[in-house]
Formats: structure tokens, sequence, C-alpha cells
């Protein structure tokens, strides 16, 4: 069955959660988290600008299961950064989500005013509005800024990580700070490199699972809050059924030595995207 992880305020998150990012047609969207929930996904992770908060609100609404059973977190946008508007910015997620409380709010990137955004989170978290409170795409650079200027612990970092690019040097800063890191796109973003490569095709083949399972089955080895995405009903199903088979130590090793340290997507220390992402305009 499922695991979980236990989060640095002591609140447990599942190990395997379903992400929604690039589900923009609202139909498929709320038909793949209604797949999900019944395959046995309870942690859904979705963001303001993915534009299908109130799809996902309407797929857990009428999943039939309790709320307390399901864990749901959202992301805060860049341009609602600071303390005002977060708060704000909040309130209309929680309203698109149909929800009293999120179990978890991330700040979605680094940029801007996000130290006013995490006054206000740090507030909403104290009030039990948030449950758990973490960031997104922060380097160490700007973990060891957020650390200087608040009360609350992140308790997650989610960024790209998968076995093509495996951020070897900010997971362990994350490890050594008590945040837990959470891979976006684990999978490659269904790159056809990564999941036609011959090395994890040998692995999947001798444990009779797919090489996406086996990718899964990495990350949650290596002690990382999984959240694939997929619209496909067989393929949410597969992904979620990773809990019948164990790696090897060789095995772990050999996907390790996939790592070619190169970004497939945005860079957060690129000025271009931190530019465009300020300036983008996003009517959430
Ligand atoms: P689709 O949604 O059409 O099923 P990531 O979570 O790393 O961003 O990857 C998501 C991408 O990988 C999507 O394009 C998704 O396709 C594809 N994908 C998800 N699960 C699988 C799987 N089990 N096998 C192959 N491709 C998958």
């Amino acid at each position: 069955g499922q695991s979980v992880i236990t989060l640095n305020n002591r609140v447990d998150i599942p190990a395997l959660g379903f992400g929604v990012w690039q589900m923009e047609n609202l139909e498929e969207c709320e038909k793949a988290v209604v797949k999900a929930i019944e395959v046995g996904y309870r942690m859904i992770d979705t963001a303001a600008i993915y534009q299908n908060e109130t799809a996902v609100g309407k797929a857990i609404k009428n999943s039939g299961i309790n709320r307390e059973e399901l864990f749901v977190t959202s992301k805060l946008w860049v341009q609602d950064h600071g303390y005002e508007k977060a708060k704000s910015a909040f309130q209309r997620t929680l309203n698109r989500l149909q929800l009293d409380y999120l179990d978890m709010y991330l700040i979605h990137w680094p940029f801007g005013d996000f130290l006013g955004s995490w006054k206000a989170m740090e507030e909403l978290y104290r009030e039990g509005k948030i449950k758990a409170i973490g960031v997104c795409n922060f380097t160490i650079e700007k973990l060891e800024e957020l650390k200087s200027h608040s009360t609350v612990s992140p308790v997650i970092n989610q960024v790209e990580l998968h076995p093509i690019f495996q951020q070897k040097e900010l997971r362990a800063y994350n490890k050594e700070n008590n945040i837990v890191t959470q891979p976006w796109s684990p999978l490659g973003n269904g790159n056809a490199e990564l999941l036609d490569n011959p090395l994890l095709k040998k692995i999947a083949f001798n444990h009779n699972k797919s090489i996406a399972q086996v990718i899964l089955r990495w990350h949650l080895q290596e002690g990382f809050c999984v959240i694939p995405k997929s619209v496909t009903p067989s393929r949410i199903e597969q992904n979620f059924n990773v809990f019948d088979f164990e790696l090897t130590e060789n095995e772990m090793n050999m996907i390790r030595s996939l790592d070619t340290n190169k970004r497939l997507f945005f860079d957060p220390k690129d000025p271009a995207w931190e530019e465009k992402m300020l300036n983008a305009v996003a009517d959430i």
C-alpha cells in the first residue's frame, strides 16, 4: 500500500501523489483526478497558475472521500507575491478548490517579494488554514535568504528532478535542513530518451514493471515525495502501482549514474526567466 513521509512539522504526507501541471483541459483534469482518487492516490498537487483548481475541487467534492483523508497542495503565483496579495490569492485558491483549508501551500517561484508572502503564509499556518508551508524552485541561496528572515522552516522544496537531472547538491542541503525534496516532472515530463533508456529497460524487465514504474520507485527509495502526472487512465493506475517491488542498491546506483546534471526546463538562476515571470500577466 501507500507510504507516508513525516514533514519537519510532524505532518504526514503521502510519498506518492498526483500532479496536474499541464492539464489545461478542465474536463480532462477533473476526470483524471477522479480516476486518481479511485485507484488510491490521496495527495493532489495543483497550483493557481495551472488554472485547473476548480476542476480539482469538483473532482474532490464528487470523490466521496472524506476531506481529512486527502492531502491537497496548491501554490502561490509570482504575480501574487507580497503580504496582502498572498493572503487574498490564498483565499481565491481555497474558493476555487471549494475547501476551507489546504494541507500544503507552496511559494511557486522565489522571485519578487516572496518574504512578504512567507509572512502571510506563516500567519495562515498558525491559524490552521494551511497545515504545512513550503517552497518550489528555491536554490540554496534563496533558502538561506528565507531562513534568515523567517520563523517557520519550509517543509518541502519542490524542484525539477528526475534521473537525467538529479540535483545532488541541492538535495544534500535540503536534507541537512530537514526539508523534504519533492521532484517535479519526476518522469522527465515524459522525455522519450529517459522512457526509452536501455539500462532502465533492463531493470524494468527484471522486475516485470514499466520504465516509468522503475523511475517512480527510484524516487521513493531516494526518500522523495513524488507527484507524477498523467491524463491516461491506464498510466494513472500504473504509476500508483509501485509498492509491490523494490530496487536493489546496485540498481539504485545504476540509475544514479544516469545523471547528466542538465535541466530540461526553466533555470531559477536565469535572470531572463525571472524577468519573464515577474512581467507575465496572469489573471488568477
Ligand atoms: P499523459 O499525461 O499523456 O499520460 P511528469 O510527471 O514527469 O511531468 O511526466 C508527465 C508526462 O509523462 C506526460 O506527458 C504523461 O503523459 C507521461 N506519462 C505519465 N505516466 C507515464 C507512464 N506510466 N508511461 C509513459 N508515459 C507516462
